[in-house]
């Protein structure tokens, strides 16, 4: 048997692979292809405190091996997730994280505050950057004094796991965790994805209707292992690393370099396996090498 567990504080998750917001529905899209239950933990849709429409079509785009999205934090809101989708979701024996979003500080509080009260859910990923939207997101991931404002903000009532989703676009990503990891933050989750735009040269007009989007898939890979490694250097808390995980291979990439757990994220629009796959590969690649406890294999690269 393989130790595949890890944990946020007190938090024990049965193994290191997680759903990545935006590209896992509220997870029973996949009831019909998988036991959800067997993951580490699903990060379930942006969630805000009123309904949000999204921004108007186009808002995907076909990249050099990704996509490109401009979603815009479409959901119904706390109050239809509450009374609709939670019921649903309890009933999974996995660790449910709700992605929070807001377009102002207050905003943030207020739905921290609202989610202390779901028994089942025992962690939010605070998204300080989403590039999709005019007000909140990214603008409070890329700059420090706004990022640690939320973050303490926010971990002044929420009471539960807080993990903080941070934004590539900025000049040095160690110096957000560093300061996240200082207001509270239990872990954090990186990178969302980074900003990029598409021209469709037919139409001659970019190809998004917000006319730049977020870069995800495996074209930005590299470039999030390269921040994973350098902020699980630099912060003692847990580092989830997510970007382009396509396969098993990938997540290992993550894991040799830092991170305690992953996010399959563009992957699962492709093969809605890919997460129980990963699953099943890190399990067999631990196994031939004789190696009992994930731990062992964790920032390995450095040693
Ligand atoms: C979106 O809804 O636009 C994407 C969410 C995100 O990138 O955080």
């Amino acid at each position: 048997m393989v130790n595949l567990g890890f944990s946020i504080g007190d938090l024990r998750f049965r193994n290191p692979v997680l759903t990545a917001s935006g590209t896992f529905g509220y997870g029973s899209e996949f009831d019909d292809f998988m036991d959800v239950s067997r993951l580490g933990g699903i990060v379930v849709k942006g969630t805000t405190l009123e309904p949000r429409e999204g921004n108007p079509y186009p808002r995907m785009a076909e990249t050099p091996s990704g996509m490109l999205n401009s979603v815009g934090l479409q959901n119904k809101g706390i109050d239809y997730f509450g009374k609709y989708i939670y019921p649903r979701i309890s009933e999974y024996d996995t660790n449910v994280i709700v992605n929070v979003n807001g377009s102002y500080v207050d905003d943030y509080v207020a739905l921290a505050e609202r989610l202390n009260s779901f028994d089942r859910i025992p962690a939010i990923e605070l998204n300080i950057s989403c590039p999709n939207v005019k007000m909140g997101g990214m603008a409070f991931g890329t700059n420090l004094g706004s990022a640690r404002e939320v973050t303490r903000a926010v971990r002044a009532v929420y009471m539960k796991k807080l993990i903080v989703k941070l934004s590539p676009n900025v000049t040095n990503i160690v110096d957000f965790a560093l300061a996240v990891e200082e207001e509270g933050a239990d872990a954090v989750s990186l990178i969302n994805t980074l900003l990029g735009m598409v021209v469709d040269v037919k139409r001659m007009k970019p190809a998004l209707s917000t006319i730049t989007g977020g870069l995800s898939g495996p074209a930005v890979r590299p470039v999030a292992l390269r921040m994973v490694w350098q902020v699980a250097r630099a912060v003692k808390i847990p580092v989830i690393g997510m970007g382009g995980i396509m396969n098993t291979d990938d997540a290992l990439q993550f894991i040799l370099a830092g991170a305690s757990a992953i996010q399959v994220g563009t992957a699962s629009f492709i093969d809605p396996l890919a997460s129980v796959k990963i699953l099943e590969g890190i399990e067999k690649y631990l196994t031939d090498k004789g190696i009992s406890d994930i731990s062992d294999i964790k920032g390995y690269i450095n040693r």
